[in-house]
């Protein structure tokens, strides 16, 4: 078994978003990154919309079926996202944090506080009711008493948020302690049978200590490989990564 890759498109909403154009399409983007081998279609529906919209997960849903691919949806908890959610009833669900002013997705849900593990755990019911095949993840941070509350909700999966890893990577400074914070969350959630993935900010070169550590079985990447295939070209992209992944079985 080799580690799946989950390629996020909502920067190629974001291009098309920024001039108000139809292009570039969401829906070829999708075509090609499944054609070119990745095993998963990641988009973000935003309460804001800045980059996929209402119907783009509509159109974006018929290709992950086309090629009998999960969709996997990210999202936050407001309720008129959670009916869009239910309508489309995506392979899968990945609840995050979500702040209007942000850049992106800026760490993992804070389970540790009161208001936000309510707020998740009734999104978490609300979803498994209404999309009664659904399978849901988490994105949290590697923190242990997160990861403890995590376990109270009992989510199918946890995406662990890399953003600190890869941003210490990036900068040429110590990352061993974050992989050891990993390992440690990996071993908690698998003795719960929670699968345990991983995103935000991985590139093709801070991705090899990950793999090299065999803990996640599924990566989602989104915003190096969107800037990648402005040089490479998408599918070339995607199976670089693919042929890398293999390199390391789980
Ligand atoms: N996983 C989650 C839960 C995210 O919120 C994001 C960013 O939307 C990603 C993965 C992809 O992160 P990046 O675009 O930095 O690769």
């Amino acid at each position: 078994m080799f580690p799946r890759l989950g390629v996020n498109i909502d920067h190629v909403a974001t291009l098309r978003q920024a001039r108000g154009e139809e292009y570039p399409s969401v829906v070829d983007a999708a075509n090609v990154v499944l054609n070119s081998g990745a095993d998963q279609i990641t988009i973000h529906l935003r309460e804001d919309r800045r980059h996929i919209q209402d119907t783009d997960v509509e159109t974006i849903r018929l290709v992950t079926k086309k090629f009998g691919r999960p969709l996997n949806l990210e999202m936050g908890s407001a309720q008129q996202i959670i009916d869009v959610a239910i309508a489309t009833a995506p392979d899968w669900i990945c609840l995050v944090p979500e702040n209007r002013q942000e850049l992106t997705t800026e760490g993992g849900l804070n389970l540790n506080d009161g208001n936000v593990f309510d707020k998740v755990q009734d999104t978490f019911k609300k979803l498994k009711a209404g999309i009664p095949q659904v399978k849901i993840s988490l994105f949290l941070e590697a923190d242990a008493n997160v990861i403890s509350k995590a376990c109270q909700i009992a989510p199918d999966a946890v995406e662990i948020h890399t953003g600190t890893y890869t941003r210490l990577f990036q900068n040429g400074d110590n990352y061993g302690h974050h992989i050891d914070r990993f390992h440690d969350a990996v071993k908690k959630l698998r003795g719960h049978s929670i699968a345990c993935h991983a995103g935000h900010g991985i590139t093709a070169e801070n991705i090899i200590p990950l793999l090299e550590s065999k803990l996640f079985e599924e990566y989602n990447i989104g915003h190096w490989i969107i800037c990648q295939a402005l040089y490479e070209g998408m599918g070339n992209v995607i199976k670089r990564f693919k042929e890398q992944f293999n390199k390391y079985p789980l």
